[in-house]
Formats: structure tokens, C-alpha cells, sequence
């Protein structure tokens, strides 16, 4: 099975630390198959040594931004431009058969019979189940596939600004043609749709193979308490209403992950496990709420977005432009 493999991202250090506990779980579950992390060169050194512990192949690519501003700015969420560098995982073509899975993703149980399914087997989106979710997807590498996602990207862009986008738009069929290649939900279970279809988790969510942790807040951006081994809980976070796929993640974190980063000094704080950076960065992604935009007149504003310099995230976000056009419905 030399020929197969499980291919993750990460293109920075923060990242890095889901893709080490993907592959920890991937080998728990006693795969078969080879595990590849691409990453970028923003990876800093010592975790990359981390990194040839847990993967077989640890591949340095270039980063691939869509800077589609307007198209992520309706998701919220400006850093997923990055995510087009996924399309790298086609150029691999040592392999024959892959299965890309995000770096924010955890297996449950053995997976390895993905491999039996074709290009391109998905799971449904979660808010949009007539597009497959591209956190957990089978695909053949091909350099003429390669290609020609490049050529869409740059014709075209996508739609999201990132590469799922991209993907729906290039596999357009998948909804449609052929059964076989929507992966059952199990397989990229979204953490988001636990409490957004709490009956079903409940009915169902036995048998989740893999969790997605998607969404802004990832589970390193958390604090975990290893005495109670849990994450510590903000009331209002919905996340946390079945904390134990978290709490899971924290605990192959602490006790697979930790030791490695320590050893090979990628972490300085050994109780977090976080480099003081990156507690400051946790910090500012844990209050959602858009920082304060300093504020400019309404003439500005009009100047500005005429030059093309929308302030997608302020003053020209999705939801002030609705909110201006039903002023005047009204
Ligand atoms: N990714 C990355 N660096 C980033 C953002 C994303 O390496 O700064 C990679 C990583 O593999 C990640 C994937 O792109 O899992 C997709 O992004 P993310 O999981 O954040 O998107 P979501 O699933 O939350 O929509
Ligand atoms: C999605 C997917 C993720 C992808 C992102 C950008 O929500 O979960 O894998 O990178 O959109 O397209
Ligand atoms: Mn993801």
C-alpha cells in the first residue's frame, strides 16, 4: 500500500499542531498507508523535526493564495485564501489513490477503506449539503488535474475565495452523478452541525469515524485543564455542548503530541504547550466580535469603496450593505 496515502496541510506553526494529532490518531487507528503533511515555509524549524516523527513524507511547497478578499469577507473568515495551497496535494503523483484531510480534523476509528472509493468522493457540506465539504476528500493526483485547477483559480477564482469553492466548481457533478462518491457523514462529522442537529448527533453520532473541527475556533485555540482533562468552558460557547470530541483532541495533544514538541524545543511553555505568540494570537481569535474599526466619515467611505477599496469586514460588510438596502425597501 505503498502507493496510498493520507495527505494533510499546514502552513504555519498553530496549524501544525492539528496536523500532528490527525497523524497520531491516523497511526493509532494502525493505517496502512503512508501520511504526507505539505507544508509552507513559514513552518519554523523545530516543529518540522516533530513533524518527521509522526509523517513519513514532509513536503515544503509554495504557498498558494487566492486574495479574494471580497468572496472570504462573506464567510468572515479573510485567512482561507491560503487554503487554495491544498491543490499541491495533486502534484503528488508518486501516489495513485490519496485522501486529503484537513489539518483540523481527528479519525476516530480505521478509515482505510476510503481507499476503495474513486475521484472525487466527499461528504456534504454542512450548510450547503449540495456541495461536498473539502475538510476529508478522495482524489487521484494527476499533474493534468493539477493544472487545470490552477487555470480555474486563476480564470475563474472561486467562489468562497478558498478551495472548496474551487473544487465544487471543478468536480460540479458530484451531486448529482454518482452515489458512490458521497462519503457517508461520519466521515467529516462537523463539529458545528452537533448542535445545530443535536437529534441526529444523538441518533447517529456512535458511529462518527472522523471529526471536523470547523470553524473559526479550533480546538488549539482553547485552554485544557489536564488534571480534569477538559477544556475550560465559556457558557455561551455552543462548541461545548458534547466537549468530549475537544477534549479527546487535548488529550492526544498532551500526552502523544506535548512530549515531542517539548524534546525537540518547538514549545517554551510546557503547561500550555503554547509559544507566548501564540496564547496572544488564541486570545484575539477567541473574541469573535470584529475589533473596533476607527471611524471615518461617510464621504470617505463612498470614496473609498468607489477607488475599489471596499472595507469588506467594516463599514462595507455583507450584513451593513443588507441592512442599508432594506432602509430603503422600506
Ligand atoms: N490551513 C492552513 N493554514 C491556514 C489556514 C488553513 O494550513 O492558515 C489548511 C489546514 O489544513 C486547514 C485547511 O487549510 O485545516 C482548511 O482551513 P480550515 O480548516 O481553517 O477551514 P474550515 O474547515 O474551518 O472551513
Ligand atoms: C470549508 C472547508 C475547508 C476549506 C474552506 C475554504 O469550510 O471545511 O476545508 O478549506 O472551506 O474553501
Ligand atoms: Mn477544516
Amino acid at each position: 500500500m505503498a502507493d496510498q496515502a493520507f495527505v494533510t496541510l499546514a502552513t504555519n506553526d498553530p496549524y501544525v499542531k492539528g496536523a500532528l494529532v490527525l497523524g497520531s490518531s491516523l497511526r493509532n487507528h494502525n493505517t496502512t498507508r503512508k501520511l504526507v503533511v505539505l507544508i509552507t515555509p513559514q513552518v519554523s524549524d523545530s516543529i518540522r523535526k516533530v513533524l518527521d516523527k509522526v509523517f513519513d513524507v514532509v513536503r515544503v511547497v509554495d504557498v498558494l493564495d487566492s486574495e479574494d478578499s471580497a468572496h472570504l469577507a462573506l464567510m468572515q473568515r479573510p485567512e482561507l485564501g491560503i487554503t487554495l495551497t491544498k491543490l499541491h496535494c495533486w502534484a503528488l503523483t508518486e501516489y495513485t489513490k490519496c485522501v486529503f484531510m484537513d489539518a483540523d480534523t481527528m479519525v476516530l476509528s480505521n478509515i482505510d477503506n476510503l481507499f476503495e472509493r474513486e475521484e472525487l468522493s466527499a461528504a456534504p457540506d454542512p450548510g450547503w449539503p449540495d456541495c461536498f465539504n473539502s475538510g476529508v476528500f478522495v482524489f487521484q493526483p494527476s499533474i493534468e488535474t493539477y493544472n487545470q485547477l490552477l487555470q480555474l483559480a486563476t480564470e475563474k477564482g472561486s467562489f468562497d475565495g478558498g478551495d472548496q469553492g474551487l473544487l465544487n466548481a471543478f468536480f460540479s457533478n458530484w451531486a448529482t452523478k454518482d452515489i458512490h462518491k458521497h462519503l457517508p457523514f461520519v466521515y467529516n462529522l462537523s463539529s458545528i452541525s452537533i448542535y445545530s442537529y443535536l437529534p441526529a448527533f444523538k441518533a447517529f453520532g456512535a458511529d462518527a469515524k472522523v471529526v471536523h473541527f470547523l470553524g473559526k475556533v479550533k480546538p488549539w485555540n482553547y485552554t485544557y485543564d489536564s488534571k480534569t482533562k477538559s477544556v475550560k468552558s465559556e457558557m455561551q460557547d455552543q462548541t461545548l455542548i458534547h466537549p468530549e470530541f475537544l477534549n479527546l483532541w487535548w488529550d492526544i495533544y498532551t500526552t502523544r503530541i506535548l512530549p515531542l514538541l517539548t524534546e525537540h524545543g518547538a514549545v517554551k511553555d510546557a503547561s500550555t504547550g503554547l509559544k507566548v505568540e501564540e496564547v496572544t494570537e488564541a486570545v484575539a481569535q477567541m473574541s469573535i466580535a470584529a475589533p473596533p474599526q476607527p471611524s471615518i466619515s461617510s464621504e470617505e467611505c463612498r470614496e473609498r469603496w468607489e477607488q475599489g477599496q471596499a472595507d469588506y469586514m467594516g463599514a462595507d460588510s455583507y450584513e451593513n450593505i443588507r441592512k442599508k438596502l432594506d432602509s430603503y425597501l422600506q
